[in-house]
This record gives structure tokens, sequence and C-alpha cells, in this order.
């Protein structure tokens, strides 16, 4: 089967383009102006001049032979999303998510590659729970799941995990998310261990004593809410400490959801003296402020914690800069039962993956503060670069992982709805653009739109 997606608006590396786009073999065939079909043959222009329309064989189809035309007029076709920080909780926390609700919530949310945390029971700190993860996610079929091991044992920071075996069974990435590594002799050993086999430490920055069991941003709102505080600089220690780490050793590293102006700043400086650092951050950080704490709705309880206006401003001009290479959505679902309790023990995280593209859509884009073609960047592009995984833009000769949206449709955010098991968003009643109506993994429709 083929299928032509015709008259959309791609978004190219060199910019938006209207054109047609032919999906062969589950590579990305042609994209050309107009594509014309005459009894089954394909031919593309180059030049938009000559419009010819897809003859349908039958006038009320839009199949033509065994070619499916798709028509996005109105839409815009996009590379595939790539998440790469996503917990999808399998194995050991099932009722929270499994791999096939967390890629079936990943294709309704125009995302064709996740990378998944290692935080899973038991940890996946060892090839064989990476196998595991592999194998459950080709049995899902949804879409492409790259396992990040964990740095330590049991993400306990203390041994170091099988990182050799960990990366020959699939493994992309390592991190011990949730936490940092505290023991910072550990962690350079991680670090200079994971260059030799050509990974990236992916580093969940937060110093645990300053932390100290907080629920919220140290600030007003947590005082007159009577919520115990996480200062920035519980955050700020440990991006600045695994800098200096990767600094000195030599080697790449990259800082997990940046929520804060000061952590923005010190990734900026390392940039410029030309230390190897990537960073990502989240909608949540980029949108919210600890305002919304004050309802204590544990929805909003997330590690790190939404701060104030001066770091979502931070974070968009880092965005926009480059300081922030990736927008990630640290999707962490959570059963009702874990949230459903006072706010200090809840469980912290943000079920974000179907809501990402239209937050970010619309609190970037059509606020002017990004183009689309910046937004596909982060979201697709850099997390590929970043990890050196296949994808992240719209070329000929490539795997067809492709979404098309449409970012006029408008909807009203409700948790409810999410296919994920984790209903947890603090964005209910938030109002979006951005309607995912196809996903498309190499070159197979894995979700469509009701
Ligand atoms: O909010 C969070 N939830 N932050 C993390 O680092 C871990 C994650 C989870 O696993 O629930
Ligand atoms: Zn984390
Ligand atoms: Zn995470």
């Amino acid at each position: 089967m083929r299928t032509l997606l015709k008259n959309g608006t791609a978004v190219l590396p060199s910019g938006e383009k209207k054109c047609d786009i032919l999906i062969e073999d589950g590579r990305i065939a042609r994209i050309v102006p107009q594509i014309q079909i005459t009894g089954g043959a394909i031919s593309g222009e180059t030049h938009g001049a000559n419009h010819v329309k897809a003859q349908a064989a039958d006038k009320n189809s839009n199949q033509v032979n065994d070619i499916q035309i798709i028509d996005c007029t109105g839409k815009h076709i996009l590379p595939g999303l790539i998440d790469i920080h996503v917990h999808l909780r399998e194995p050991g926390f099932e009722g929270k998510e499994d791999i096939q609700s967390g890629c079936a919530a990943a294709v309704k949310g125009g995302v064709t590659q996740v990378c998944c945390m290692p935080n899973t029971d038991p940890v996946c700190d060892n090839a064989v729970v990476v196998t595991y993860i592999k194998t459950r996610a080709e049995q899902a079929g949804l879409c492409k799941v790259h396992p990040i091991g964990a740095i330590t044992k049991g993400e306990k920071g203390e041994t170091l995990s099988d990182i050799g075996k960990m990366k020959s069974a699939g493994a992309v990435a390592l991190s011990d998310d949730g936490k940092s590594v505290m023991d910072s002799r550990i962690m350079r050993l991680a670090m200079e261990y994971a260059s030799d086999f050509s990974l990236k430490c992916l580093c969940h920055c937060e110093d645990a004593s300053l932390a100290d069991g907080g629920s919220v941003n140290e600030g007003y709102n947590a005082t007159v809410a009577g919520l115990k505080g996480i200062p920035r600089a519980a955050e700020d220690i440990m991006i600045a400490r695994d800098i200096a780490l990767a600094e000195s050793l030599g080697v790449p590293v990259h800082i997990c959801h940046v929520s804060t102006y000061s952590g923005v700043e010190i990734i900026r400086s390392a940039k410029a003296r030309g230390v190897k650092v990537t960073a990502e951050t989240c909608p949540h950080y980029f949108i919210l402020t600890d305002d919304i704490i004050t309802g204590y709705d544990t929805f909003t309880k997330v590690n790190p914690p939404v701060r104030e206006q001066k770091d979502v401003e931070a974070i968009i001009k880092g965005l926009k800069d480059g300081t922030l290479d990736c927008i990630v959505t640290d999707h962490a679902p959570h059963a009702l039962k874990d949230k459903q309790v006072e706010y200090a023990l809840a469980a912290c995280g943000i079920s974000g993956i179907e809501t990402s593209l239209a937050l970010s859509y619309t609190y970037l884009v059509k606020t002017g503060k990004l183009t689309l073609c910046e937004l596909m960047q982060k979201m697709s592009a850099n997390p590929a670069a970043v990890l050196g995984l296949r994808g992240g833009e719209l070329k000929e000769g490539e795997p067809a992982d492709v979404t098309v949206v449409d970012f006029s449709g408008k909807y009203v955010i409700d948790g409810e709805k999410f296919v994920s098991k984790g209903k947890n968003t603090p964005f209910n009643g938030f109002e979006v653009y951005g309607v995912v109506n196809y996903t498309f993994v190499d070159g197979d429709l894995k979700y469509k739109a009701d």
C-alpha cells in the first residue's frame, strides 16, 4: 500500500512548503509541489504551476489502485515527534501505564519515537530488562521505543549498572531519572564509562539534601499554601556539577527537564565556552507557574516543581536562543490512588504525551515566541540529534514517520479522555490548538482521529 498526502503544508528543514508527500514501502518516496496520478502511475512535478489533481478511478473513492490518498488541505505535515523523556512504567507499574497504553497515547499525541526511563520495577539496569521492553514494544506495534538504561544498579546511586551489556541490547542512553546520582565520584565514573560506549547520561538534577522531601517551588506560594518548598538551588547545583564533570572529562552530557531561570543561565554560559551540553524542558515549565499549587490539586505536583513567571520567561528565551535544545514531556502517568492523597504524599508527575504538541503550539507558536519550524526542531530534529536516533526531519528516502495535524483545530483538554492510563494533567480546561489527525510510523497508519 502506498499513501499520498495531498495538498498539505509540510514543515521541512528549509521552511514550511505546500506539497504532496508520497509514502512507499515504509519510506518517504517523494516530497514535491504536486504529484499526479494517472491510472495508478505516479509522477511528480517539481514546479507547482501545472496543477493536476489526483484522479480517482472511482470518483467517490479516495483510493486509486493501491494508493491511499489523504486530503491534507489546511493541515500541516510534520516529521513524527520524538520524545526522549517518557515513563512507560512497564515492567512493574502497569497500573499506572504499560507499553501498549503508553505507545497508544504517544501516537495519539503525534509522537512516533519515545525513549523510556528506567525507573520501573525491576529497574531497567541490565540487558534482560532492555530486551524485555523492546520485545513488548514490538508486540504493541505502535511507535518506536528506545529504552534508557539506569546509570546505577537499582537507581540506588551506589554501583554502576551493566552499561556495555545494556548498550548491546539496545539502550540508547543512561539515566537514574527520578533522582540525581548524589555521589559525584560515581557520577564521574558513569560519564566516563558511558562515553566509552558512546552513550550520554541524561541527568535529573536535584540535590536530595536540599530538596529534603519538599513538594513545590520554594517561595511565596509555598508559604501561603503551607507546603514545603524545593529551592532552585537544589536543581542548579546539580546542573552545575554535572556540567563541571562533563567539562573536565570532555564528554557530552544532557540536562533533563530544566525548570529554573538560573539553570538556563548555567547551561547558556557552559555552551558559550564550548562544553558539550544539551538540555530539555517540558510544556509545564514554560506554561505554568506555582500560582496553581494554592488550589492543592495534586495533578500540579511534579518534580522538579513548576516555578515562577521569571522562570517561565527565561525558559522560553532559552528555547528561542538554543540554550534549551529539546521539548520533551516527562510523561509521568500515575494511578488516581497515587494522586488522591494529601499534597505532600502525592506522587510527582504529569501525564503529558497527548497534549504536548497542542500546548507547545498554542503557547509558543501562536504567541509568536517560536516559529513552527523552530518548534519542530525542538520536538523532533534536535531530540534525534541529541541521542543519535534516526529521523527528525521529512526527507526523501527516510522512514515515513509522519504526523498530520490541524493547527486550526481547537479543543479543551480533558484528562478523562486520555488513552494513557494516567489521567493526571494540570491542564484540564485549557483551550488549545492542534488536533492530530493521522500518525504514521514506517509508513503504517498507527493513529487516526475519530
Ligand atoms: O515528576 C516526576 N515524575 N519527576 C521525575 O523525575 C520522575 C517522574 C516519575 O517517574 O513519576
Ligand atoms: Zn526527572
Ligand atoms: Zn522523568
